[in-house]
């Protein structure tokens, strides 16, 4: 059983990847995994070259002190010569409607906080890099939030459809989502899922933020007037995301961790000290990582070439396949 999965550095790295994601690579991770940040995914919002490299480091860095082997962690685009002309043949398998369908696509391209600049390309088309990413490495699982799931059912279509029309070149994975933490929301606007580039970071609380502004942020979660301690995520969405981090941080179901709670206020102290003990660890590992760049260099190097050893054959079977080496 392999699995694989990315992160993308389009801003820093919160809580929501964190339980979402990252924490489980970690936990749950074998040698033979791969897992990356997805630097070419940034690419498909307006974004600065040097903040760019910047996120990538500091997210690899984030990644190896979770716990992650560091082996088994790479950054795309060192993968980049394999990755273009295997995204190229997908995207000659996808159908445009298919693409269109994406809810993130959706989302993004109607997202106001880049009004006033166009949508680009590599937006439409990112899911099938995501596939690329995927399917040249012949994984078992890939583990992910809720909000990805879809992009990997694209995956799997993508790959039965080649399969099916050239030969058999693709595994074909499965989408495996967390029980809890799967979707966190913004605190500060509970309908939105918490977001790297959230336009106003009041309601997203990042991996490095100091302890201090964890609670500070936790203290302002929006709530409701109900007063009523239940799980109820339609009801009370802010509680539940409250209660939805707090579980995930325990390792209980949600509903169990609500008994006991007497005000919204004790809720808010118990999931900012279970956050911030949670990520302590890991934003001191980070910082200690941050100050050694040959280190992370070197995981860099040792890992994306295990992963462009391991995506060459395939690669070459795909393209000879399809008529094209
Ligand atoms: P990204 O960077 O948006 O998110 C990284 C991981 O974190 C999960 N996640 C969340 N989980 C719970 N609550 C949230 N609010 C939340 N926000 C994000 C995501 O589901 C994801 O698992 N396209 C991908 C990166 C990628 C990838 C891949 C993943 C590129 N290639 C191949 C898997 C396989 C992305 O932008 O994730």
């Amino acid at each position: 059983m392999t699995r694989l999965s990315g992160i993308t550095p389009s801003g820093p790295g919160h809580v929501g990847n964190y339980l979402g994601a990252i924490r489980r690579w970690a936990r749950e991770g074998s040698p033979d995994d791969l897992y990356f940040v997805s630097d070419l995914h940034a690419m498909t919002s307006p974004y600065h070259p040097q903040k760019l490299r910047g996120r990538t480091r500091e997210l690899m860095a984030i990644l190896v002190a979770a716990g992650i082997e560091p082996g088994t962690l790479f950054v795309q685009s060192d993968l980049l010569a394999q990755l273009g002309p295997l995204t190229w043949v997908l995207e000659c398998g996808c159908a445009f409607g298919e693409a269109a369908r994406m809810t993130q696509f959706k989302e993004k391209s109607t997202d106001r906080t880049h009004e006033g600049t166009p949508v680009r390309v590599g937006l439409f088309t990112y899911p099938v890099l995501m596939a690329a990413d995927i399917l040249l490495q012949g994984v078992d699982e890939v583990p992910v939030g809720d909000d990805q799931a879809q992009h990997v059912e694209l995956a799997r279509v993508l790959a039965r459809r080649f399969n099916g029309t050239y030969g058999e070149a693709f595994v074909v994975p499965r989408a495996v989502t967390p029980p809890a933490g799967a979707r966190i929301r913004d605190l500060a606007d509970p309908s939105r899922k918490m977001d790297k580039s959230a336009r106003d970071s009041a309601g997203v609380l990042f991996v490095l933020d100091e302890p201090d502004l964890l609670r500070r942020k936790v203290k302002r979660a929006v709530t409701d007037s109900l007063g009523r301690l239940e799980y109820r995520p339609e009801e009370q969405p802010g509680l539940a995301n409250l209660l939805d981090i707090l579980a995930a941080c325990q390792g209980k179901p949600p509903r169990e961790v609500v008994a006991g709670f007497t005000s919204y206020g004790e809720v808010k102290d118990a999931v900012a000290e279970a956050v911030v003990e949670e990520l302590r660890p890991v934003r001191e590992r980070t910082r200690e990582l941050l100050a050694d760049p040959a280190e992370l260099d070197r995981i860099r190097a040792v890992g994306g070439e295990r992963a462009t050893e391991r995506g060459a054959h395939r690669l070459k079977t795909v393209l000879r396949l399809a008529g094209v080496a």
